[in-house]
């Protein structure tokens, strides 16, 4: 099974971390959603916080290792008409953007708020002084971006299954490595 994607088919590595980050950050949004119930000084709050802003982090150096692979290891070419593969190019560039900006503000809103960003069993260095109201902008940020996220996988995996169904082409398979 080829690492490196070729001319029409994804490689393992680029497969790998497209399911990985999808697991991933569909897990941030459940536990993300959940934070805020859980009970004040608890030590699953505590846990739960310290989790989401690591696999946070995580997910956001995997977003760049996937854009260095990308770079040094063109994707396959997109299947569907001119109008089709202009679309997808876009969505695909949001998903991107989106990808990278709502762990970034998570990572300031932690630290505006006066808190030490979680990563495994370091924190990272307080950078930014502390400021409540922008940190509850950024919050605010955080949440929508995150729900523009989860519309926009949405049409991501409806154009998936469109190519599947309708347009028979293999879009699909190839991301599932059945192709
Ligand atoms: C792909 C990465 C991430 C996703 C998809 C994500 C998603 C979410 C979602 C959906 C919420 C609930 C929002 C709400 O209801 O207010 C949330 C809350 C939160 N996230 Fe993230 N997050 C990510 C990364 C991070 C990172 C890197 C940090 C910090 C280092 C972080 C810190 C927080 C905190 C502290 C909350 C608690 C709610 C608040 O104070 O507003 N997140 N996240
Ligand atoms: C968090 C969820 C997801 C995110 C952030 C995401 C993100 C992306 C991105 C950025 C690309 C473009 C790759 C590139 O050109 O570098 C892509 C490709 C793809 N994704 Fe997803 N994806 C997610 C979930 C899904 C799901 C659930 C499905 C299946 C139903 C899916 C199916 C595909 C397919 C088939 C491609 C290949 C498109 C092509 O060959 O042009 N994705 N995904």
């Amino acid at each position: 099974m080829p690492l490196r994607n070729t001319a029409d088919a994804w490689g393992l590595v680029s497969r790998a971390i497209h399911w990985l980050m999808f697991a991933l950050i569909g897990a941030q949004i459940v536990v993300g959603l959940l934070l805020e119930d859980l009970p004040k000084g608890s030590a699953l709050r505590g846990f739960a916080f310290d989790a989401h802003e690591t696999a946070g982090v995580v997910a956001l150096l995997l977003v760049f290792a996937r854009l260095a692979w990308r770079a040094s290891n063109p994707a396959p070419e997109a299947q569907g008409s001119d109008l089709v593969r202009r679309l997808a190019a876009y969505g695909h560039a949001a998903l991107y953007a989106l990808m990278i900006a709502i762990p970034v503000a998570g990572m300031a809103m932690v630290d505006l708020k006066g808190h030490q960003v979680a990563f495994f069993a370091w924190e990272f260095p307080d950078l930014l002084p502390k400021n409540e109201a922008l940190a509850r902008g950024l919050a605010e940020a955080h949440e929508t971006l995150a729900w523009a996220l989860v519309l926009l996988v949405a049409g991501h995996v409806a154009a998936a299954l469109w190519h599947h169904v309708a347009l028979k082409d293999r879009t699909l398979a190839r991301m599932l490595g059945r192709a």
